[in-house]
């Protein structure tokens, strides 16, 4: 079997591939743009493996995503604008890369006869939830809040209308937070290790009391695996990882885990539109498909901690080069 994967030089794409190199037979394309969150840096091991093709180029190039569309079997996508603090300052192209982007996929998979078109979503769609109360699972409706978990909602119901209206065989995962090796260092777990590394004040938003379930990215990318493999077409699937942490808890851990003082967590102003809890109900996959994750939190966290120290330099390279004057011009006078 032959499958695109969209934004396979990002974070959960990489480990996607690699995943599927070291677990399956099939051979794979990636399409990926290569924006400031894609690095082939990451997939620089496998490069020259026979059953690995790289295509730079952008989803919503319809030419492009059909002639690619003509030599697979099934697509996986992962390409997206990912980061809420970005969507908040820059929405549009959030609404360009994961609506309009997801729309040409769909279009060209629809003309091109794939065999099963996989959308690779997140819980953020399904809004918030309270500290004490429930979990997300696949009947929880859409109520999302930032901007780009507007543009994953838009494009999750636009994978939907794809089936409904002409037939497309999909599915879709709806994950909670994935945390592993190759995150780019915007995000909380990589950014709070590069900055305890360097006895940097870790920029806790608001009272830290936000609650996420992590999931570690090898799990969620077995989760999709099956899902392609074994999913029933049109079907939703929830990926969660059991984990729920706060913010402050995720901070002491790494603190801890490095040795630097708790005295490094510096509350900041809050994100506007802060999502108060994420957690997900995975009993459906877990059932159906037999998926539950493998890796606790405890081993997870320490696999990450490592990876990110172990190449500070891959870190380092991102947090001084150009993201280094973004961080500085949208974030310079948070600390
Ligand atoms: P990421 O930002 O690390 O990677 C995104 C990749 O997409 C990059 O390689 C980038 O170059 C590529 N890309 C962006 N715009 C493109 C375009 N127009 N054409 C082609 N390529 C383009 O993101 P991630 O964290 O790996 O997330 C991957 C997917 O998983 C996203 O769809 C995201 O919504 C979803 N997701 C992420 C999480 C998480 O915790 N990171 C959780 C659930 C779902
Ligand atoms: P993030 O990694 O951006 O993922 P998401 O917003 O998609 O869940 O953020 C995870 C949590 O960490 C979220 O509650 C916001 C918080 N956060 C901070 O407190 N400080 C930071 O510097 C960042 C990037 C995030």
């Amino acid at each position: 079997m032959k499958i695109l994967v969209t934004g396979g030089a990002g974070f959960i794409g990489a480990n996607f591939i690699h995943w599927v190199l070291k677990n399956r037979d099939w051979e794979i394309i990636n399409l990926d743009k290569l924006t400031y969150a894609g690095n082939l840096e990451s997939l620089k091991s496998i490069e020259d493996d026979k059953r690995y093709e790289f295509a730079q180029g952008d989803i919503c190039d319809t030419k492009l995503v059909n002639e690619l569309m003509k030599k697979v079997d099934m697509v996986v996508h992962f390409a997206a604008e990912s980061h809420v603090d970005r969507s908040i300052l820059e929405p549009g192209v959030f609404v360009t890369t994961n609506v309009v982007g997801t729309q040409v996929l769909l279009q060209a998979a629809l003309e091109n006869n794939i065999k099963r078109f996989h959308h690779v979503s997140t819980d953020e769609v399904y809004g918030a939830l309270d500290l004490n109360g429930g979990k997300f699972n696949e009947k929880t409706p859409y109520d999302p809040h930032s901007p780009y978990s507007a543009s994953k909602a838009s494009s999750d119901l636009l994978v939907r209308a794809y089936g409904d209206t002409y037939g497309l065989d999909f599915t879709i995962t709806n994950c909670s937070n994935n945390y592993g090796p190759y995150q780019f260092p915007e995000k909380m777990i990589p950014l709070f290790v590069a900055n305890a590394r360097e006895d940097k004040a870790l920029p806790i938003y608001g009272d830290g009391k936000y609650i996420r379930d992590w999931l570690y990215v090898d799990d969620h990318c077995e989760a999709i695996a099956l899902v392609l493999e074994k999913g029933k077409a049109q079907e939703t699937y929830c990926v969660g990882g059991d984990s729920e942490k706060s913010i402050i808890q995720m901070a002491e851990t790494i603190l801890e885990n490095l040795g630097k003082p708790k005295s490094l967590m510096t509350h900041v102003k809050d994100r506007p539109g802060h999502d108060r809890r994420y957690a997900i109900d995975f009993s459906k996959i877990q059932n159906e498909l037999g998926w539950k994750p493998r890796v606790t939190f405890e081993e997870g966290i320490e696999k990450t901690i490592k990876w990110n120290l172990d190449n500070a330099a891959w870190v380092q390279n991102i947090l001084s080069g150009e993201y280094k004057k973004y961080y500085e011009k949208q974030y310079g006078g948070r600390l």
